[in-house]
């Protein structure tokens, strides 16, 4: 695969034709505070995802795969390494070039749902197409779309306050999957489901990535993460191990909590 560079030259272009990734990690470390108190969240965390690839986070409570997804969804930035995300460095972007950036290329479902209470489900959807620029109507059509993809048809006029947690999950959804928006970045979006809806929500996030989208995932239901084309893992803000295939519900279990055996990295 080519790779991206940190630094764009102004030769460089700004969408890469080859399927280069869409986001792109380079000792990616995030520490909050200083001094003794300070804490390494993410600790030279190194990723690509490529247009095409779903990739699964797993890693115990306070590992880092909340403050991964902020990084890549450009929601905060990297105190060392790089961040790159479409092909640009998140770190050459004031903030309001970073929010730019963000409704340009990054559909994200947020662990807490962020919904806006007083907006309907279909508002909550349209609103990002609507800050794009897109008219009142075209933004609602394309919002009913995305909430029938995720089984909501029938609640597009309800408040999120009317709704139960799964339902309300499935609009964070909805909402991240409207637009032109090609890197999918989802803090366990099956939490609050059922079995049911948690795997047709992953039919709804492979079909987008098999469209072309790049995902990253952070979940911790392996059968969640047998969907994605690998799967890596967190522990203490350090990517510790990876599975480099379709992985199966076994090996997830069993590698989660270890420290890597020597020879594996
Ligand atoms: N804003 C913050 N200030 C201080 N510490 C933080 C902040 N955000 C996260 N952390 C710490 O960073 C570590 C990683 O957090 P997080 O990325 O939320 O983990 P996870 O999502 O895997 O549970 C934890 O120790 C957490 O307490
Ligand atoms: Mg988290």
């Amino acid at each position: 695969m080519s790779t991206v560079a940190v630094e764009p030259s102004p030769a460089a272009p700004r969408e890469p034709t080859a399927p280069a990734a869409l986001l792109r990690l380079d000792r990616a470390t995030r520490v909050h505070g200083s001094g003794p108190t300070a804490v390494r969240a993410l600790d030279a965390v190194s990723l690509e995802v490529a247009p095409g690839e779903l990739v699964a986070v797993m890693g115990p409570s306070g590992s880092g795969k909340s403050t991964l997804l902020n990084l890549a969804g450009c929601l905060d930035t990297a105190t060392d390494g790089a961040v790159v995300v479409g092909g640009v460095d998140v770190a050459s972007l004031d903030a309001r070039g970073r929010a730019a950036l963000r409704r340009r290329h990054v559909g994200f479902v947020f662990q807490d749902f962020n919904l806006v209470p007083a907006l309907t489900a279909a508002e909550n959807v349209s609103l990002p197409r609507e800050l794009d620029g897109l008219g009142a109507r075209a933004a609602r059509r394309e919002a009913l779309d995305a909430l029938e993809t995720v089984g909501l048809a029938d609640l597009a006029d309800r408040f999120p306050d009317d709704m139960s947690g799964g339902q309300r999950q499935r609009v964070a959804i909805a909402r991240a999957l409207v637009g032109p928006r090609r890197l999918l970045l989802a803090d366990e979006p099956t939490g609050a489901l059922d079995s049911v809806s948690g795997e047709s929500v992953m039919r709804v996030l492979r079909d987008r990535v098999d469209a072309g989208a790049a995902g990253l995932l952070v979940t911790h239901d392996a059968r969640h993460a047998a969907w994605a084309d690998r799967t890596v893992f967190l522990k203490d803000g350090r990517l510790v191990d990876s599975t480099g295939r379709p992985a199966q519900a076994d090996d997830l279990l069993a590698a989660a909590p270890r420290t890597p055996q020597e020879g594996e990295r």
